[in-house]
């Protein structure tokens, strides 16, 4: 009797608990749709390495994140809203033609690491994104594309 008036309380609880949260404000990482500086506009970027990125990539590193319908409901959307703002602080493929030589060598430096070590896309991303997981040979062909277009950056373009 006791355990049963317990486990019922508890989920009660849960239920409140997760009303509430629906309630607490959370801003929405904002979008756009025309992004001039987009590095998939740059003809340094082969069509395929450009799809594969806005398969994979884009949903945190640019502008043009897809939500899905979960990105509404706490408490999964705060851990989304998270990953979205850190992941474009760390990289935003949106402002790509903005950033100075040395940030486009760096940035592609990490795009080679994360890939070696397949720490990107992230495991929590993958769950729900089959088609944003990437083969070896994907895997490769970005890793390949990076290093010959910071040799490019490296010989050509000014300060
Ligand atoms: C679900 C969101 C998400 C996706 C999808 C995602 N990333 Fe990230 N990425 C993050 C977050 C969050 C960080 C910052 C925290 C960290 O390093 O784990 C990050 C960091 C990075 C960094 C910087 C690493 C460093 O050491 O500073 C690079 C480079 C990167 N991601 C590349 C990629 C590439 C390339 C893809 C696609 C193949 C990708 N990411 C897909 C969320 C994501």
């Amino acid at each position: 009797m006791m355990k049963k008036k317990l486990g019922k309380k508890i989920i009660l609880f849960i239920v409140i608990a997760l009303v509430v949260m629906q309630f607490i404000p959370v801003t929405k990482p904002e979008t756009k749709k025309d992004n001039p500086n987009d590095i998939t506009k740059d003809f340094h970027v082969p069509q395929e390495i450009a799809t594969t990125l806005k398969t994979s990539c884009y949903d945190c590193h640019s502008m043009e994140t897809h939500y899905p319908w979960y990105s509404k409901v706490a408490p999964v959307k705060w851990m989304l809203f998270n990953h979205i703002e850190e992941g474009r602080e760390h990289l935003n493929f949106s402002e790509w033609a903005l950033l100075p030589k040395e940030d486009k060598l760096d940035a592609l430096d990490e795009v080679t690491e994360v890939l070696e070590e397949g720490e990107m896309p992230l495991e929590t991303y993958l769950i729900m994104h089959r088609e944003a997981k990437l083969s070896e040979k994907q895997k490769e062909d970005i890793i390949i594309w990076a290093e010959s277009y910071m040799e490019d950056i490296f010989a050509s373009e000014p300060e």
